[in-house]
């Protein structure tokens, strides 16, 4: 589950964002939609540490695994200076992933932030094209809108300063993506900020819409050891009515109905 892989380009796609492509053969192979990979950045000075990110894109054919990123701290900064052929160490695919839409879902993706990033898989093994809601604080923070249109999709846009598109949350998009479809036959796909997705969540439960949503957290191990990355989900055997759930390990994604909204 450890591979060493050697960057193909590290290139900008805008301003503090970022796409890699490794050269992963075996974690292109395996890799779904909604799960992850856990990179040790070689010139990080806590070197034992791993970061996380969404697998933003794989082709099993070409052994190409991409990863979109945007520079927040020491070490997407490091990653994002690294060159073709410099190697980093991956472990992966981890997680679980979304259920792959079915032949007749229609697939509305509900992004948050770089959030597209990780449904760009979901985007591209669907079926039926559907819509792309992406929402962002400006139009400095859109990224990917051209990669989803290319695959079919229709992609509305807000922003919360109103630079381009709806102005406001990305949630309040959503009623009117699923007017004029039957509810049973839209499949919601959630990621982004937490706040974002629990929104989300509790919209598509009024809505009678099946969503699954990506809460992943903070992670340390990456592999269920150290409890780093915990969320409430629902559990009727507990006097709260909830229990923990590691995020990297029984996640990222979850269903909105498992999900303890409090
Ligand atoms: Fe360690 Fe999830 S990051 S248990």
């Amino acid at each position: 589950m450890d591979f060493a892989c050697a960057i193909r380009k590290n290139e900008t796609l805008k301003s503090g964002y970022f796409r890699v492509v490794f050269d992963a053969p075996g974690i292109a192979a395996k890799a779904r939609g909604g799960q992850f990979v856990h990179i040790r950045i070689p010139a990080m000075r806590d070197r034992i540490l791993r970061r996380p990110f969404s697998i933003g894109d794989a082709d099993s054919a070409s052994g190409a695994l991409t990863v979109v990123y945007k520079v927040v701290g020491c070490g997407t900064e490091e990653l994002s200076v690294l060159r073709p052929g410099d190697v980093c160490s991956i472990m992966g695919p981890l997680g679980n992933a979304y259920t792959p839409p079915g032949v007749d879902t229609f697939p509305i993706l509900v992004a948050g932030g770089y959030g597209s990033a990780a449904l760009y898989l979901v985007a591209k093994n669907s079926p039926k094209k559907g819509l792309l809601l992406m929402g962002a604080r400006s139009r400095e923070d859109l990224i990917l809108a051209d990669a989803f249109e290319q695959l079919g999709f229709e992609v509305r846009i807000s922003t919360d300063d109103g630079s381009a598109g709806h102005r406001g949350f990305v949630t309040e998009l959503l009623k009117d993506a699923v007017s004029g479809h039957s509810p049973e036959k839209c499949m919601v796909y959630g990621c982004g900020p937490t706040p974002m997705l629990l929104a989300l969540g509790k919209q598509t439960l009024e809505l009678g819409v099946e969503a699954e949503l990506s809460l992943d957290q903070h992670m340390c191990c990456g592999v269920g050891a150290c409890f780093a990355c915990v969320v409430k989900i629902k559990d009727p055997s507990s006097p709260d009515g909830w229990r923990y759930s590691r995020s990297c390990k029984e996640g990222p994604v979850y269903n909105a109905r498992e999900v303890y909204y409090g």
